[in-house]
């Protein structure tokens, strides 16, 4: 049976993060150097956006650079700033066609100016776009995330705009990167490593985490089937009993 026959297409996870992981040791395995595995991360990509296109994901996204990878060679940093600004505009008429609405989350204003006005090009082309939002995390660290919130609220109260009474969740929630998105139902990271990486720490609080020992640049739709499957057969539980979960009234 072919796999996304296998998929409920009725309990799909809304909002889909992934640590796209293993272009370096993709690249090795090739006898060639890291800069070549991540121009070979885009088919992955664009499968993984066509998987959550065709079962219905309305949220997706990618961690592309983390602000700890502003410590690798300057020569790779250089070159995946490069790769995001000439596939950003590439993929534009695909972005249009395929109704992809295009988003960034991180520390944006460190990137490359280059690299600020394409994102913001295709950011605003792309705003009215509703089968799928394509979040980039650039430059992103939850840590880094957490720490601009704090100081965005810290700003409100010093102001009078806002009481220390009226911070809960919900305020914190609005003043993260991703105010505008659901929180992670489902996390998949590539090339066997099974950890967070500074990514989405409160936003992934009950998130389903799927790891796989592929490589990010030979991930393809079926594999982003397989994440879905997974994801389905476990009972998110949210703190209750498996019984208040199954039962009908709750
Ligand atoms: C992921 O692949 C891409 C980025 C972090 C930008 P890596 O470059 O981390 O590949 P490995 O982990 O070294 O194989
Ligand atoms: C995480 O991958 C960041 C991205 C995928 C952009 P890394 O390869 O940088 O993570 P670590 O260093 O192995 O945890
Ligand atoms: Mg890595």
């Amino acid at each position: 049976m072919d796999k996304k026959s296998r998929i409920d297409l009725k309990k799909v996870p809304n909002h889909v993060a992934v640590i796209m992981d293993g272009n370096g040791r993709w690249a090795k395995g090739q006898g060639m150097n890291r800069i070549f595995g991540h121009r070979n991360a885009l088919t992955a990509v664009r499968e993984t956006v066509n998987g959550a296109l065709s079962v219905g994901t309305k949220a997706v996204t990618l961690y592309a650079f983390s602000t700890e990878n502003w410590n690798r060679p300057k020569a790779e940093v250089t070159a995946l700033m490069t790769l995001l600004v000439n596939s950003l505009i590439n993929e534009l008429d695909t972005f249009m066609q395929n109704d992809v609405k295009v988003n960034a989350i991180g520390d944006i204003q460190s990137l490359p100016k280059k690299a600020q006005k394409t994102l913001q090009n295709v950011v605003q082309k792309t705003s009215n776009n509703r089968s799928l939002v394509l979040t980039f995390a650039l430059s992103y660290g939850a840590r880094e995330e957490i720490v601009n919130t704090i100081k965005n609220i810290s700003k409100k109260v010093v102001n009078n705009e806002l009481s220390i009474e009226e911070i809960d969740e919900k305020i914190i929630n609005n003043h993260l990167y991703t105010f505008n998105l659901p929180d992670v139902d489902l996390m998949i990271r590539t090339s066997g490593e099974q950890r967070i990486s500074n990514f989405l720490l409160w936003q992934m609080a009950y998130a389903e985490l799927y790891f796989t020992n592929i490589l990010w640049p030979d991930f393809r739709k079926e594999h982003f089937y397989d994440a879905i499957i997974d994801y389905q057969n476990r009972e998110r539980r949210f703190g209750k009993t498996s019984e208040q979960i199954t039962s009908v009234e709750e």
